[in-house]
């Protein structure tokens, strides 16, 4: 039985040794999740939340029971802690991304206990990933839950249950049976709708028509085990998630329930804006939504074990997942190791029910080859988990490789040559390979950067996708990464953020999200590079552009007037389901149709040298187009000022209200799927969107996520808002993050976190003064 201990406790920055048993006056009151020190959006010294601080509870224990024992749990503290009950020094814990337990039996009473717990957030030498510089940050807190589990004399301990494709389950249980009691063991199966469908009196058993977990339908069982005693004098009962399925990882591709998939991901950081890496359940569920939206089907947690919460949300919505040990290019001291060791074995017990985990990655990532620790890294694995192949990171070639699959970071592509580098040229093993990382640091883009930047970022995601896909050696690939986050000084942008995601912070999209939603997602997608407004690129010109969609074919427009039907670009992109179309020829099919009959020939001739010029500039026209303009004109008797009409008709968008194009997409059935128009923005509006009205307070508190996103009048992101929006609220409910937040590049989500009092609360957000107003309940 577990008794959660994350609502109001109080905190204060800094100890000493009198607040073990005495609270001082001058603590607030916080709730855990929490980060030790709140973030700014960005710049921020590299030492800010390195911080020490204190946090106390004060519990009486529901239905204290003298035969039990009690242990605290604690899901996860950054970096190390001592605790306190009572008085009572229980040691010290350095465990950060990963769980320990205290047994408190001995010092706990029915009422009146004081929990503290002095944290220490500074980054530790001794255990992964410090040692050397690391590309994140850890944060410091009690950023993941605590409970206090009554354990009786004959109780579970834990369970390692398999579901095999075949409906056969296997359990693996722990008891603890403290007086050597005669007992007799219940396996109970539930259905989701919580339908009894098995039991059984042995830990191997069949469910018979069982539901298969998949991507599609990732149907989770219950299995409940119950013990009793034969006197009937205890009896207890823990449930486990149950999942039938089979992963194989072979040489030639990944298999889910004997099917070939190949591995598209992303890697994903537990960073969050203001909260660092203290985010609730709802939070850690709204990532995994995001990434199966962009329909990716594997996420690789870099470089640390997530919260176990993302693990459940990767499993009841259908994500595979790579789970990491901590870790950043550098190994320590054989103490380290031990550290290292440990955590292979607290990732592996900890997360082994997951069902959505497919492979365990043990190295130490992107750190050089070490035959001893990994030798010993692999066989404690393999003892823990006998099912589950192994990984590891690296960034050298031909390293050794002991583990199952030969994980590569390839950072070879520059925008120029192919996407990734063949298998045979990273490693001659014959074990399965996969790309666990490109991109990234090769070509930073902020939501606000320019559309070049956008279109060049845009295309490098398009080129390693090209290359995976081509290559059937790849299994699968993950680029890095998911979404823009906090890092140290030594990296990212100058203020400690790394902007290499597919996604801003906040987790809003940025127009690269667009490729991967174009190559893997079911539902029509017509997306741009680029909002055809002249202003960002020199001297006014027109720019060649990328339309990302699954389209057949797209048709380009100017006003009412078809300018070209497009094609996808499988000559750049041949191994992609749906190349992007580029879009590099502006002038409408009937530009000439005003002045008379014009041949084929010259019509398209004088198409090509306005094309020309729009792209290039007036000034860099050629002789050659000079001479045939010239011919033109003479032949068909235009004047200066027909050109100038021309000219301004169908190529200069400076100062004309012309400048807005149409695209319309097409299926196969030549059936208009989607239209999108993109230029000038007469007007701007906010798109205001709250995901839930209730707030549910369970173990801990509940968040509700209100984006923002600013649009143009063709419902494209205004890159350029930062306006600052007034956050208010009344009632049960607190900001995560100041009252003051502004939009970065024309979006914002704002995260508003329950109290632990049931009731009716407010939300008032004020934006350019547009009031906003949303109506919350806690339960
Ligand atoms: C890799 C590293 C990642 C991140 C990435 C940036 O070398 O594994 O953690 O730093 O580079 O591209």
């Amino acid at each position: 039985m577990k008794q959660h201990l994350n609502f109001d406790w109080q905190f204060i920055k800094g100890f000493s040794s009198n607040y073990v048993s005495e609270i001082p006056n001058d603590v607030r009151g916080v709730d855990i999740p929490h980060n030790i020190t709140e973030f700014p959006f960005n710049n921020f010294s590299d030492i800010h939340h390195q911080i020490v601080g204190t946090y106390f509870k004060k519990f009486d224990i529901i239905d204290y029971d003298p035969e039990s024992s009690y242990v605290l749990a604690f899901d996860g503290v950054m970096v190390s802690c001592n605790v306190f009950i009572n008085g009572k020094d229980l040691g010290e814990f350095s465990h950060g991304y990963l769980p320990f337990e205290i047994d408190v039996s001995d010092y706990i009473k029915p009422l009146a206990n004081l929990l503290v717990v002095k944290v220490d957030g500074r980054e530790d030498n001794k255990i992964p990933p410090w040692g050397n510089v690391v590309d994140y940050l850890s944060f410091a807190g009690i950023y993941r839950e605590v409970a206090l589990k009554r354990v009786l004399p004959l109780d579970i301990i834990d369970a390692r249950v398999d579901g095999k494709l075949d409906g056969t389950v296997v359990v693996r249980p722990e008891f603890i049976n403290n007086n050597n009691s005669a007992f007799s063991v219940e396996y109970q199966v539930y259905d989701d709708k919580n339908q009894l469908v098995a039991s059984a009196k042995f830990p191997r058993f069949k469910v018979e028509n069982h539901h298969v977990w998949s991507l599609e339908n990732p149907y989770l069982y219950r299995l409940k085990i119950v013990v009793t005693s034969i006197d009937d004098h205890y009896q207890s009962s823990r449930e486990f998630t149950l999942a039938f399925r089979s992963i194989e990882v072979r040489n030639t591709g990944f298999y889910l329930n004997n099917r070939y998939l190949k591995l598209v991901g992303l890697n994903r950081h537990e960073t969050y804006p203001f909260i660092g890496g203290a985010a609730s359940k709802s939070l850690q569920a709204d990532d995994v939504k995001i990434l199966k939206q962009l329909g990716l089907n594997y996420v690789r947690c870099s470089h640390y074990p997530p919260s176990p919460h993302f693990l459940d949300a990767c499993d009841r919505l259908g994500l595979l997942v790579v789970d990491e040990v901590p870790g950043w290019q550098h190994i320590g001291d054989r103490e380290w190791q031990k550290v290292h060791l440990d955590n292979i074995s607290r990732m592996i017990k900890r997360d082994y029910n997951h069902p959505s985990i497919f492979a365990w990655s043990i190295r130490i990532n992107e750190s050089m080859d070490h035959h001893e620790l990994y030798t010993r890294g692999q066989e404690l694995a393999k003892s823990l988990d006998q099912y589950r192949p192994t990984t590891g990171t690296r960034n050298i070639k031909n390293s050794e490789i002991i583990e199952d699959i030969y994980s590569y970071n390839d950072f070879s592509h520059f925008g120029k040559n192919k996407g990734l580098e063949a298998k045979k040229q990273v490693t001659k093993t014959s074990k399965p390979y996969i790309v666990s990382e490109c991109n990234g640091h090769m070509y930073p883009t902020k939501v606000y950067d320019s559309p070049q930047r956008q279109l060049e970022f845009a295309h490098r995601h398009l080129a390693v996708l090209n290359s995976a896909f081509k290559d059937l050696d790849i299994i699968g690939i993950s680029p890095w990464c998911m979404h823009d986050y906090y890092t140290h000084s030594q990296f990212g942008s100058g203020d400690h953020i790394c902007y290499h995601g597919i996604l801003d912070i906040y987790r809003n999209k940025k127009l690269v999200a667009d490729v991967y939603l174009s190559q893997l997602v079911k539902e029509d997608i017509l997306a741009s590079s680029f909002s055809l407004n002249n202003g960002d690129i020199p001297e006014a010109k027109l720019m060649p552009f990328f339309v990302f969609s699954n389209a057949e074919q797209v048709h380009l427009f100017r006003g009412d007037d078809l300018i070209k039907k497009y094609q996808p670009r499988r000559d750049l992109y041949r191994y992609l389901k749906h190349p992007p179309f580029v879009i590099d020829y502006f002038i409408r099919e009937n530009f000439t149709e005003k002045y008379g009959r014009f041949g084929r020939n010259s019509k398209k001739r004088l198409g090509k040298i306005l094309n020309y010029a729009a792209l290039n500039g007036l000034n860099q026209l050629k002789i050659s187009h000079k001479i045939s303009l010239g011919f033109i004109m003479f032949r068909y008797r235009l004047n200066y000022q027909n050109l100038v009409e021309i000219w301004g008709d169908n190529v200069s968008s400076w100062g004309s209200d012309g400048g807005v194009f149409t695209l319309k997409a097409y299926n196969r059935e030549g059936q208009l799927m989607k239209t999108r128009q993109i230029g000038p923005s007469s007007h701007y509006q906010y798109q205001v969107d709250i995901d839930k009205s209730t707030l549910i307070n369970g173990a801990s508190y509940d968040t509700v996520k209100v984006n923002i996103l600013a649009l143009d009048s063709n419902d494209m992101r205004s890159p350029y808002d930062f306006s600052p929006v007034k956050i208010s609220v009344d009632g049960p409910i607190r900001i995560l993050g100041p009252d003051v937040q502004s939009l970065h590049g024309g979006a914002l989500s704002i995260y508003i976190a329950s109290k632990n009092i049931q009731g009716s609360a407010h939300l008032m957000l004020t934006i350019n003064d547009k009031i906003y107003k949303f109506d919350i309940k806690v339960k």
